[in-house]
């Protein structure tokens, strides 16, 4: 089977992500890069171990989490089908066989929130990934006054940890610590409600219930 290690070295992958990192920079989006991809793929795969997937599914969830945002080259928008259709080429050159290469396209095509489904578990593996990773590190603005909300809300995140409560509980579980002297919680919870419905569903799909714990407080 086609490794994570080997997916890592690809020149095509590096190359790629180095541009999209670039691209989204001359816009001043959150980052998506190497600390995002990494952190992504290592919660993927962490989470389907603790659920005792197979560690084939969970290697799989790993390289779709490391390859989840490539899409980002061509443009922000649609970023999660654009990506799959790169990513199917550069996983063929590397001979990845074709069931595999199915659950790692579906998995980077269905994990943005308006558009994506926790399909399989390797996909909603790596929605949960992707959505828990909220920190104000990832805010490339320097600008306070130029920030969204979406960059306040980063921002404000000191900490966040992905919590997984295996048998008997089974809850996925988000814990964050928020400045409230940049952005409320409720804030905070208006602005990341659909990624935590989808976070929901996704854990759902794994066989959990999904927490979000702000400064404490369980608000979902
Ligand atoms: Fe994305
Ligand atoms: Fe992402």
């Amino acid at each position: 089977m086609l490794t994570f290690e080997e997916v890592k070295a690809s020149a095509e992958v590096k190359a790629y992500i180095d541009k999209a990192h670039q691209y989204l920079g001359t816009m001043g989006a959150i980052e998506h890069s190497w600390r995002h991809i990494d952190r992504v793929a290592i919660n993927s795969r962490r989470l389907l171990i603790a659920l005792n997937y197979s560690p084939h599914e969970a290697e799989l969830a790993a390289i779709a989490g490391y390859l989840h945002d490539m899409g980002n080259v061509v443009n922000r928008y649609n970023h999660g089908r654009n990506g799959a259709l790169i990513v199917k080429q550069i996983l063929q050159r590397l001979n990845m066989p074709l069931e595999d290469l199915s659950t790692v396209l579906a998995a980077i095509g269905n994990h943005e929130e308006k558009t994506g489904t926790a399909v399989t578990s390797v996909s909603a593996a790596v929605i949960i990934a992707d959505k828990v990773d909220v920190h104000s590190s990832r805010v490339r603005k320097k600008d306070i006054a130029s920030f969204t909300t979406r960059d306040r809300v980063n921002y404000a995140a000191t900490k966040s940890d992905l919590e997984i409560d295996t048998d008997p509980n089974k809850i996925i579980r988000l814990r964050l610590e928020i400045d409230p002297a940049i952005c409320s919680v409720m804030e905070y919870f208006e602005i990341f409600l659909t990624k935590m419905l989808m976070c929901r569903r996704a854990a759902e799909r794994l066989g959990c219930k999904f927490e979000l714990v702000i400064n404490g407080a369980k608000l979902l």
